[in-house]
């Protein structure tokens, strides 16, 4: 097997005194979608932090193509090829949609890198470049969804870690959003998805990992997991089809 462009072996994380991750171990490789299922708090956003740096495991290693993420501050875990969308979108509300998706582009630049420019993300998502001039606090919810990818894909990254995409959003912007992801994945990245949208999850991913209190209860391709009723019913409240 290729190896792995992400790699997570045993980590343990922790807020102050609150132990959250308790050993978790996961790999991805290139242009696949791995999607992360669990109920509320689970901590589903601080395996998200946990590889973007922002919240580092105690214990444990990440590796991102071969090399380890250990005490790399949040920045230069970005310039090395990882972006993040992150729960509840947080696209710049006061800064126009042009100076949203070009923010990322000064220091963090991978200029070169990719096929992704301010001309490119606007033919992917025409709908921004009508609001070009808009503030992003204008948009509407599916509108920053797309600001949010469009601004995560102007580094070039290898991996866009999703938290929540569909977060708030009508079932006719969730399709779009699963479409985006598959269409990320066609242009070779990898996505980490996290989700608590069961059927979008279904859909896209190639790979699952069910997590529950700090631990993975699942592995697995998602005909394995139609495959678990336990686990359905107890971790994702999802009842059974028969
Ligand atoms: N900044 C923080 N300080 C202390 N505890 C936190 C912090 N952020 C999260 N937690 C706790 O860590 C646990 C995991 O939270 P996390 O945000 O990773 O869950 P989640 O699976 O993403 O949930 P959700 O589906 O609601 O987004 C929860 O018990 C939560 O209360
Ligand atoms: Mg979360």
């Amino acid at each position: 097997m290729a190896e792995a462009l992400l790699s997570v072996r045993g980590i343990h994380t922790y807020y102050g005194d609150s132990y959250v991750l308790q050993g978790l171990s996961l790999e991805q490789r290139a242009g696949t979608i791995v999607a992360i299922l669990g109920r509320n708090g689970m901590g589903k956003t601080t395996l998200i932090r946990s590889v973007a740096g922002l919240t580092p495991p105690r214990e444990g290693e990440i590796h991102f193509k071969g090399a380890s993420l250990r005490g790399r501050p949040p920045y230069a875990i970005a310039q090395s090829g990882i972006a993040l969308v992150p729960q509840g979108r947080r696209i710049f509300r006061s800064l126009s949609v042009r100076e949203n998706l070009l923010l990322p582009t000064s220091g963090l630049a991978r200029p070169g890198k990719g096929r992704w420019n301010l001309r490119a993300v606007l033919d992917e998502f025409p709908q921004l470049e009508e609001r070009i001039a808009h503030m992003g606090g204008s948009l509407s919810g599916g509108e920053q969804q797309m600001l949010a990818v469009g601004r995560a894909l102007m580094s070039n990254p290898d991996l866009i870690l999703m938290d929540e995409p569909s977060e708030g959003l009508a079932p006719k912007l969730v399709k779009h959003v699963g479409e985006i992801m598959k269409s990320m994945r066609d242009h070779g990245h990898a996505v980490l998805l996290v989700e608590q949208n069961f059927a979008l999850a279904m859909s896209v991913a190639d790979y699952i990992y069910v997590v529950s209190a700090g631990r993975f209860v699942f592995e697995g391709t998602p005909q394995q997991l139609e495959r678990e009723p336990e686990i359905l019913d107890q971790h994702l409240g999802v009842a059974r089809a028969h």
